[in-house]
């Protein structure tokens, strides 16, 4: 096989640096499964990682990229043959095993996922780790009693990758669904997609010390983290259920137990990396069938290989709005 191209992250001065290497496979991590890649896509650890805005990555060099779909070009694996569709998302991809920032991916065949009927692998990556995120936030909420006549369900960070794709899910759901953003020029946007009510992050008093505030949610799905997740859990209803994945203003949590101990407030984890197969498979089936985003061509747009390093100082900077595909080796 002659060499191909891949993003690779290097440990330099102590910093992390990205940049465009020729490889072959015997550079890359040892797998069953070889796939040449038709897509990936930019997430919010994505752009940690290339930066170093994150300590995320634990080993370097690392191809970066923790999402790729394409075909199989030859598996020692019998689960897999050459021609196969198919996706990998989290897992140590991009992190500390070569990810799908490359032409070619090598990775352990207990990682790999068929692309499920009715997705295609464009959609499957306007999807990623985001929409499975998504999809499984959604899931432990419905699983902790979460229906639509329970009332409102909120999202933070609306127009991130993960909220656009969740509001879209949850309104084909029947939910009631109030969007939370820093972005003014955005609420029509997150009409279009599904939101019922938009509620601007300036209006939202993150500083109150009061343990419990007036109920307004059944459920939250939270990007953000940090005094946003405190204030989510001090505004939900009796029994409500909050699902935290994100962190996108910081890690730290200063809440009081009230919520907990007197309305029954859930507070969910989400892991999306680490959700084992038989789950991961269940969640893309459903992202293909009764979760899948109606207006994911509108919540997701593409890039060539090449303009991938402009894509992560914008996500850090909050200027992106949905998803972002990265072209690898088919244009769409
Ligand atoms: N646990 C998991 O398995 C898992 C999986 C995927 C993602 N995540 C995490 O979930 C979060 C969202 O990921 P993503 O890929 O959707 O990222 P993203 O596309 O960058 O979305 C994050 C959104 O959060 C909002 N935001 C950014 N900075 C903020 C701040 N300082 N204060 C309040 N809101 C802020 C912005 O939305 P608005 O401008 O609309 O407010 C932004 O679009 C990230 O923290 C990511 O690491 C976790």
């Amino acid at each position: 096989m002659s060499p191909f191209r891949a993003y690779r992250i290097f440990e330099e001065n102590g910093k992390s640096a990205g940049r465009f290497v020729e490889l072959s496979l015997d550079d890359l991590d040892p797998g069953e499964v070889v796939i040449q890649t038709h897509y990936s896509s930019v997430n919010y650890k994505d752009a940690l990682a290339a930066t170093g805005a994150g300590k995320v990555i634990r080993r370097f060099p690392c191809v970066g990229g923790i999402d790729v779909s394409g075909v199989v070009a030859s598996s020692s694996d019998a689960r897999f043959k050459a021609g196969d569709q198919v996706l990998v998302t989290g897992y140590d991809m991009g992190v500390a095993r070569d990810g799908g920032y490359a032409e070619f991916v090598r990775i352990p065949a207990d990682w790999v996922v068929q692309l499920p009927p009715g997705l295609s692998l464009f959609d499957a990556m306007a999807l990623g780790t985001a929409g499975f995120t998504a999809a499984l936030a959604i899931h432990r909420l419905e699983q902790n009693d979460l229906s639509p006549d329970k009332g409102k369900v909120i999202v933070t960070g609306a127009t991130g990758g993960v909220g656009s794709l969740a509001i879209n899910m949850l309104s084909q759901l029947g939910y009631h669904v109030v969007a939370t953003t820093g972005k003014d020029s955005e609420h029509e946007f997150l009409k279009s997609i599904g939101a019922n009510e938009i509620l601007p992050r300036s209006s939202i008093d993150l500083t109150s010390k009061r343990p419990l505030e007036k109920p307004l949610w059944a459920g939250a799905l939270d990007s953000v983290g940090s005094d946003t997740l405190a204030w989510l859990a001090r505004t939900m209803q009796q029994d409500g259920a909050i699902a935290s994945f994100g962190n996108a203003a910081g890690v730290e949590l200063h809440t009081t137990v009230f919520p907990f101990i007197l309305r029954g407030v859930k507070l969910l984890g989400v892991d999306s990396a680490a959700t084992l197969m038989p789950l991961r498979k269940q969640m893309w089936q459903r992202l293909a069938g009764d979760l899948r985003p109606k207006a994911l061509a509108q919540i997701s747009n593409s890039v060539s290989f090449e303009k991938l390093p402009e894509v992560f100082p914008k996500m850090l900077r909050s200027e992106i709005r949905g998803r972002t595909v990265i072209e690898i080796g088919i244009k769409h």
